[in-house]
């Protein structure tokens, strides 16, 4: 979707890893709605995925930065301020891990070490990114930061283990720090709450195939893809969307006020039928 929603505006894209990375699809987002992007994740990440590909479709410069360091964080807002020119207007934080889903630990037998690294990595993580921000004074007045959530924050979705706890807490720094910095500078700081989508990350929980397809089922719109979050967040960095601030925003196609669907009905009487 293309109609310049952010012609003349700057940002950072943390997260894209490949063409399925909700980041990936955004920073394209942007790019076609008219914004100059730096793309940025973590060193390793930038070895093994693909992310010049996309720096080159998208004429961006890639400074990598750890997101669980202080120091990697302060020079990537010096270094995007200096290539993009100035200021920036938004950033988008889509940056998720756990080694305990990784290893497929049981939440309720967890390695705390593990869980500490899940913490810092898909969530402290969005607190040191605004607070380098702030620190570098890199966001414009108005300018908006968006983190990419998950339901598993309000409801329980076992599979999901402690992720759901690094959501919750993630959803929680966006409404804090959101109001220190909507006083200070005027910045806006959101959460969008995404369906299952297929990415490394996604398809990493265990029995995520069988969730997507019941999450489809259960979504009077379907599940949200990840060209539709992209769009979204291209909303959320414009003008448009210049009041809205420590919101969570469910962008799940109806599945997080649907208790129960016609479509799941059918399929367990189907399933009781066959018994
Ligand atoms: N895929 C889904 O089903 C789904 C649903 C809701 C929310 N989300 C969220 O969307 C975001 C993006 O995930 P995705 O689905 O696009 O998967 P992805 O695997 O493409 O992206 C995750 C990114 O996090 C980066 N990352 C991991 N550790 C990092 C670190 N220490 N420093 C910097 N970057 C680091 C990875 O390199 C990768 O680019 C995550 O926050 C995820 O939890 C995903």
């Amino acid at each position: 979707m293309s109609s310049q929603l952010l012609k003349g505006k700057k940002g950072i894209i943390f997260g894209a890893l490949d063409e399925r990375s909700i980041a990936w699809k955004t920073a394209q987002s942007a790019v076609a709605n008219g914004a100059q992007i730096v793309l940025t994740n973590a060193p390793i990440a930038l070895r093994m995925g693909k992310i010049n590909e996309l720096a080159k479709e998208c004429n961006a410069e890639v400074i990598g930065a750890d997101a669980t360091s202080d120091a990697d964080l302060d020079n990537l807002m010096q270094k995007s301020m200096e290539i993009l020119g100035g200021k920036v207007d938004f950033i988008l934080h889509s940056i998720g891990m756990s080694p305990n889903v990784r290893k497929s630990i049981p939440y309720t037998n967890t390695n705390h070490e593990n869980f500490l690294k899940t913490l810092d990595i898909s969530a402290l993580s969005l607190h040191r990114v605004l607070q380098a921000a702030m620190k570098a004074d890199a966001i414009n007045e108005w300018g908006s930061v968006v983190a990419l959530s998950y339901i598993a924050a309000q409801r329980t979705f076992p599979g999901y283990n402690d992720m759901a706890d690094a959501k919750a807490v993630l959803e929680s720094i966006a409404r804090s720090f959101g109001y220190h910095y909507g006083f200070a500078k005027k910045v806006r700081v959101n959460t969008v709450s995404q369906s299952p989508t297929v990415t490394t990350a996604g398809s990493g929980v265990s029995g995520f195939d069988v969730f997507y397809d019941y999450a489809e089922k259960m979504s009077p719109l379907g599940n949200a893809s990840a060209e539709a979050c992209a769009d979204f967040c291209t909303m959320l960095f414009s003008d448009f969307t210049r009041m809205l601030t420590m919101q969570n925003l469910f962008h799940d196609g109806g599945f997080s006020n649907t208790g129960v669907s016609a479509r799941i009905i059918e399929d367990m009487q189907k399933a009781a039928g066959q018994q």
